[in-house]
């Protein structure tokens, strides 16, 4: 990666322009504190473009997003706007485009924070989810038969190749084994039933373990591991699995971290450009009031710097994050934070000076 970093951002929908501002004021002060250098590029992708125009993602933007180091994502989403186009066109297209092939997504529970899930704490919760992100049922294989008709048949068909869900696999190994906690790492998956599907990712699975003896494996059933995630998080450490597992169980995995406020993802493609976001979307009833949480936006910017190598910047950003939700914050919830959206990223910023001259 050069010394200038080029950092393509969408803001995109809803309240993402407002926690892309906060996440942009971290960026700033973690390149000041930390002596790095970059460079943003902005782009007006969204639900009000495609309103104007019609477009979506056209591929001139396209092309010089594949440029970019990295992106820095909002929130694509639009209540004017038909469900649907705007993932597909926009998100997904992106996702597939530039073969982020991973969505990388950690449920850590800060100290402070309020989970659903009662006698657990941060010491029980703290795994990531490591998602396919460019295959499965998201590939938008199958079709309609006698569409409208009784007769009707809908056909949607999960894609799974061998080097697709080899590489995953691969990665969430190399990942866990860096990560270097309890050094197991889970396949979810659903055996029992998608008997050709997960049997390819099992036997993907068992072949590649035997390339890292020094990590453990486990399997679990998709619906044992949503049962896990509440009743024995801190049996998890790295969890791979399937696109729409990934999915679904990721927002669970929100839920037990504290919320829509706190999760950020990366979809990482390790050779090409990688893009960053908060998980919650656009949030539509919350926009432009100041009161929809940051932090999400803010830790996704943190693990845009870990993953450019920026670890130092990366680390004072996510104590910094870690000091303002302990010391400061009434709640992760949007309006009931006891600040506005632009005070916590102020807070983060005055928590990252304060370590920094300690
Ligand atoms: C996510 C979102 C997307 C997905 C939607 C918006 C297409 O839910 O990033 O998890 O399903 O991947
Ligand atoms: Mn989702």
């Amino acid at each position: 990666m050069s010394n200038t970093y080029r950092i393509g951002v969408i803001p995109g929908d809803g309240t993402g322009p407002e926690v892309i501002a906060e996440g942009l004021k971290v960026l700033k002060a973690a390149s000041e504190l930390k002596g790095f250098s970059y460079e943003l590029v902005s782009y007006d992708l969204g639900g009000e473009r495609y309103l104007k125009t019609g477009e979506t993602l056209p591929d001139s933007v396209l092309e010089e997003l594949r440029d970019m180091d990295v992106i820095y994502l909002g929130a694509i989403g639009h209540p004017k706007v038909k469900p649907g186009i705007l993932e597909q066109e926009i998100l997904l297209k992106l996702r597939f485009s530039l073969d982020q092939y991973i969505n990388l997504r950690p449920v850590k529970l800060y100290p402070g924070v309020e989970t659903p899930i009662k006698n657990k704490g941060p010491e029980e919760i703290d795994f990531v989810v490591v998602r396919e992100n460019t295959e499965g049922l998201y590939v938008g294989g199958g079709g309609f038969l006698k569409k409208g008709t009784p007769d009707e048949i809908a056909i949607q068909e999960s894609i799974n190749t061998r080097k697709g869900v080899e590489r995953c696999i691969d990665f969430a190994f190399k990942f866990c084994q860096r990560r270097n906690k309890d050094k197991k790492l889970t396949l979810c998956g659903k055996t029992n039933v998608l008997t050709y599907a997960f049997d390819l990712w099992e036997r993907t699975f068992n072949q590649l373990a035997g390339q890292y003896p020094e990590i453990k494996t486990d399997y679990a059933h998709v619906d044992a591991t949503c049962m896990w995630m509440v009743k024995n998080p801190e049996w998890f450490d790295v969890i791979v699995t399937d696109n729409m597992f990934g999915d679904i169980i990721t927002d669970l995995g929100a839920m037990i971290q504290g919320g829509m406020g706190i999760a950020a993802g990366g979809n990482i493609n390790p050779e090409g450009t990688s893009m960053f976001e908060p998980i919650g979307g656009s949030a539509p009833k919350y926009t432009g009031k100041n009161v929809v949480n940051p932090m999400a936006a803010i830790s996704a910017c943190q693990m845009m710097l870990d993953y450019l190598e920026e670890e130092d910047a990366a680390n004072l950003i996510e104590t910094a994050v870690m000091d303002v939700i302990a010391k400061e914050m009434k709640s992760l919830s949007a309006g009931k934070m006891g600040h506005g959206t632009n005070e916590i990223g102020d807070l983060v910023l005055k928590y990252m000076s304060a370590r920094e001259n300690k």
